[in-house]
């Protein structure tokens, strides 16, 4: 199939501008590569903090993939001050970076000439990254799965508003998950899209299958949103557990204590899950090269059907 042009296809390398989310734990080689040989971009992610580890599953991406791949740096998680060195070591070429200030690590990360994409919650944080020199944005709405900025505000409003603003390429996360929305976003200025929660439940996903149910069971209504009025802003699978959390004061970073037992040993309360309203709309565990094929179908079937009636 043709590549879908856009400025984030030429800068990551890639066939189709569809990038699979960082996750701690879960955006490991075994999703990652199959998300790059799909024609999409695999990232491997930090914010699990075990960079051992993470240095040998970049490794294995490249006995398991040809084509280009990324890391995130989520800053708030990844304190080791030779984060960088470590990422300019892996050879990698392009980079995220999440959760903290973009002025810390973009000059650096750019004079390695590595291509560096700023992830922003609001239109200040897009201003303040591409002051900061990033060479472009991931815009990620609060619908999605995750950390979040307890002053969320959703892709359909926040998309648009920093596509005016801004002149890099901005690629759009939070509530996409198929063709529609892929299209959704590219009307609304962006030029690639970010999948989190569609990600988890992909078969190549390693974690729980019991977590992959809950994303397949769940109804749009099925997240809630921790820490309101505190930080970080968590948006997470409504759960017995969860659902109790919702209703406290400060949600603290020893609510991830157990995570190992919900991510792979499959207790959906010795944690949080976290994810993504568009969980009310994922269906069914797929393998990523289906989900990744039938979105660029659905992208095309959807810009064409929009073009026919425009001109009818
Ligand atoms: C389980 C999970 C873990 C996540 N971890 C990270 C992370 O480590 N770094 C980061 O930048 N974003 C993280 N995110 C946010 C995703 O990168 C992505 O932007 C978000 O999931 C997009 O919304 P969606 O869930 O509607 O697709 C995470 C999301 C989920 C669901």
């Amino acid at each position: 199939m043709d590549r879908i042009d856009t400025r984030v296809s030429r800068l990551l390398g890639v066939r189709y501008p569809i990038v699979q989310a960082p996750m701690g734990w879960i955006a490991r080689s075994r999703l990652a590569s199959a998300v790059s040989n799909a024609g999409g971009l695999g990232i491997i992610e930090t914010s699990s903090g075990e960079l051992d580890v993470v240095k040998d599953e970049i490794r294995r991406m490249r006995d398991l993939t040809d084509r280009p791949f990324g890391v995130n740096i989520a800053q708030l998680f990844v304190r080791d001050p030779g984060i960088v060195e470590f990422v300019v070591g892996q050879g990698v070429k392009f980079v995220t970076t999440s959760a903290g200030d973009p002025r810390r690590y973009t000059a650096q990360l750019k004079a390695a000439g590595l291509t560096v994409f700023h992830v922003v919650p609001s239109l200040d944080a897009a201003l303040k990254a591409v002051d900061a020199g990033v060479d472009g944005l991931v815009v990620e709405g609060g619908e999605g799965g995750g950390f979040k900025s307890p002053r969320d505000v959703a892709t359909m409003v926040l998309l648009p508003l920093v596509c005016s603003k801004v002149r890099v390429p901005v690629i759009a996360a939070g509530g996409i998950c198929d063709g529609p929305t892929m299209a959704a976003a590219f009307a609304l200025g962006a030029e690639g899209v970010q999948m989190g929660t569609r990600m988890v439940s992909a078969a190549e996903s390693p974690v729980h299958d019991n977590w992959k149910r809950a994303v397949v069971a769940a109804k749009e209504t099925d997240t809630v949103f921790l820490n309101r009025f505190s930080r970080p802003g968590l948006r997470a699978l409504r759960t017995a557990t969860s659902e109790r959390l919702e209703r406290e004061e400060h949600v603290g970073m020893d609510v991830f204590a157990r995570a190992m037992d919900l991510y792979f040993g499959g207790d959906m309360e010795a944690a949080i899950a976290l994810g993504g309203q568009v969980a009310g709309r994922i269906e069914a565990v797929e393998p990523v090269a289906r989900i990744i094929a039938e979105t660029v179908d659905g992208f095309r079937h959807t810009i064409g059907r929009l073009a026919r009636a425009h001109e009818a």
